[in-house]
């Protein structure tokens, strides 16, 4: 069985394109629809109930669109708003909290794991629930789970300050007590975060296991698909769609260093505030 529907993904912004870079990786021939709710960026510091009424706004805007699965490409808006969506949804809702956590349990030696998000995604304590969940089901004991909010390095990475002297010192001191606590693996809980990995790694050194949720959340996606039998017939040309709750130029613009390959074009404006939900 083929499904040619597109796999519709969302992120407050710009940030989810890290983990749409790793979909078109893994299942290179599938469509796909992406909507950045960049006028109501960021999410990382709102409330819980704005940010589950944005994501089911979000949620039915992809659905109109004829979606086979919408992806939360945002950790915010998935350790908030995931039991909603997927409540809420006609199709399957993944979220890139589980497949994190997942990853951090396989890698860890000694059993210490480090966590780095925005304030609202540490706040909900998800990560560390989501983690202790998986260690139970693989039997692992002695998980010790280290958490540190990191608010700033989603403004460093917008501005494009990847690997600079300001990006270093602020990375020092957001891991210094991750290293201190002697974590050999780390979960980059954030979209935006993976750009900055190459700072990460080297204050955390070459022993920690850096761990980048869109790559576990892209392979998700492709075992779900062929779980499913919903995998499309393998497009040579796939049709990769942008939406943008703000302006497409400036969407553009940004977000072509995020993307890596296949710079965003045609991106069309759209505001999913005109979709009224109760929560
Ligand atoms: N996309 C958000 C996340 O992964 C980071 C940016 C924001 O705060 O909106 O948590």
């Amino acid at each position: 069985m083929t499904d040619n529907r597109p796999i519709g993904v969302f992120d407050s912004g710009i940030g989810g394109l890290t983990v749409l870079r790793e979909i078109w990786k893994a299942v290179p021939g599938e469509n796909t629809i992406y909507f950045g709710d960049n006028s109501r960026s960021p999410y990382g510091t709102k409330s819980r109930s704005t940010i589950i009424r944005y994501s089911l706004q979000n949620m039915k805007f992809l659905e109109s669109k004829n979606v086979k699965m919408i992806v939360i490409a945002c950790n915010t808006a998935s350790a908030y708003a995931f039991e909603e969506l997927k409540n809420r949804a006609g199709v399957p809702v993944v979220e890139v909290v589980t497949p994190g956590a997942d990853v951090a349990c396989r890698a860890t030696k000694n059993g210490r794991i480090g966590i780095i998000a925005t304030k609202g995604t540490i706040s909900t304590g998800v990560y560390k629930k989501a983690v202790e969940k998986r260690a139970e089901e693989l039997g692992m004991k002695d998980i010790e789970i280290f958490q540190q909010a990191c608010p700033l390095f989603v403004s460093l990475a917008e501005e494009g300050w990847w690997d600079t002297e300001v990006t270093r010192l602020t990375a020092e001191e957001y891991l210094k007590p991750l290293k201190e606590a002697g974590v050999d693996t780390l979960v980059m809980a954030c979209t935006h975060y993976p750009l900055l990995s190459k700072v990460i790694k080297e204050i955390m050194g070459d022993d920690v296991v850096i761990i980048n949720t869109g790559e576990a959340t892209a392979k998700f996606v492709k075992d779900l698909l062929s779980r499913e039998g919903t995998s499309s017939e393998g497009n040579i040309n796939p049709v990769r769609e942008f939406y943008t709750s703000d302006e497409p130029e400036l969407f553009e613009q940004v977000a072509a260093p995020f993307l890596g390959e296949g710079l965003p074009s045609g991106t069309k404006h759209f505001s999913t505030d005109r979709y009224e939900v109760t929560i």
